[in-house]
């Protein structure tokens, strides 16, 4: 049965898919930032009093010391949301490895608390974990293959989904791909991609490490509709196509008729200086979710176009 209504949560409003999720629910939105907005009395003002989140200012919450957020929830009517996405995270792969101690308290710790008190408020967590919990041998991997991660960023997101399920055993646990933006200073791979290519810089690109790349809009609007169809469970979010970096790259230099003076250059993962081993093969199958939301995603052809078009109206 379709449910709709009801607030969200956004744990994490300022990264790239914070920033999305706020933009797209709007006033159904209740986000927090780690800490006040330098300039904005009201979002300092907030850290502890409930009525902050029907003010419309941010609400604090700092993943590394969430106990007054976790607090205030608790003293709270729950501000009317029914489900919450935990969005904040060291979501680059190598500073897990380098700094372990922190991104665990960040990525797994946190997680796992704030889920505990959602769930005693009866607010549905959303957590977003990473394709990264797969070891890239075979890829195509459904929500039914086995997880074996090769890094600290994956590790991380592994044990998260764990202990998150277990202290909200109806939480919804998304493994996303590589997601992909078209906001210019979004700092995603095509909008990066095609500042290079304009700026006739040389891109090196590897051949070897491959995903299933999805449109940050139908990320957001799949959650939206998850949320208010009140599923349940675990889902893959991947788009139909399966790309290769080299691939993708060579395909939006095409879109934007640039591909004949573009520099760019094949590289393998084994040229690249990472702190730890790359998986190479972490494209998903993101059926299950197609089929529960009924959002087909955008494909990369349309995608590619769409950032070609920045800036011509
Ligand atoms: N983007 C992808 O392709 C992708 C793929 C797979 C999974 N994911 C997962 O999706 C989630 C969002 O990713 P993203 O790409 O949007 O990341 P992002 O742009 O790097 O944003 C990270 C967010 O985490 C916040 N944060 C960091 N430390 C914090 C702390 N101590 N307290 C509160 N907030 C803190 C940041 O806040 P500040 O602005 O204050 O630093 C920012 O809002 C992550 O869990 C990531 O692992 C993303």
């Amino acid at each position: 049965m379709t449910e709709t209504g009801g607030k969200i949560l956004i744990l994490g409003s300022t990264g790239f898919i914070g920033r999305a999720l706020v933009a797209a629910l709007g006033a159904r939105a209740i986000p927090t930032v780690r800490k006040p907005v330098v300039g904005d009395p009201d979002s300092g003002a907030n850290s502890g009093a409930p009525s902050a989140a029907l003010s419309g200012a941010p609400l604090i919450l700092d993943f590394m010391r969430p106990e007054p957020f976790i607090e205030m929830l608790s003293e709270s009517d729950g501000f009317g949301a029914r489900a919450a996405v935990i969005v904040a995270a060291e979501a680059k792969v190598d500073p897990c490895f380098l700094e372990p101690d922190r991104t665990f308290a960040l990525n797994v710790e946190a997680p796992e608390r704030l889920a505990k008190a959602l769930a005693a408020k009866g607010i549905r967590p959303i957590f977003l974990s990473s394709e990264y919990v797969f070891d890239g041998a075979s890829g195509r991997y459904t929500e039914a293959a086995a997880p074996n991660p090769q890094t600290a960023y994956g590790r991380q997101k592994l044990e998260a989904e764990r202990r998150v399920l277990a202290a909200a055993p109806d939480a919804l646990i998304l493994r996303l791909t590589k997601i992909l933006g078209d906001d210019p200073d979004d700092g995603t791979l095509l909008v990066t991609t095609r500042k290079q290519l304009l700026a006739g810089q040389t891109i090196a690109a590897a051949t070897d490490q491959a995903f299933s790349p999805i449109f940050v809009g139908d990320l957001v609007r799949m959650i939206e509709a998850f949320v208010d169809r009140g599923s349940l469970g675990l889902f893959h979010i991947a788009g139909r196509d399966h790309v290769d970096r080299h691939g993708i790259v060579t395909l939006l230099a095409q879109t934007m008729d640039l591909a004949e003076g573009a520099d760019i250059k094949a590289v393998s993962l084994d040229d690249v200086d990472f702190a730890e081993p790359r998986p190479r093969n972490l494209t998903m199958i993101g059926e299950k979710a197609i089929a529960e939301t009924g959002i087909e995603p955008m494909n990369m052809q349309a995608l590619c176009k769409r950032v070609a078009a920045i800036g011509q109206g």
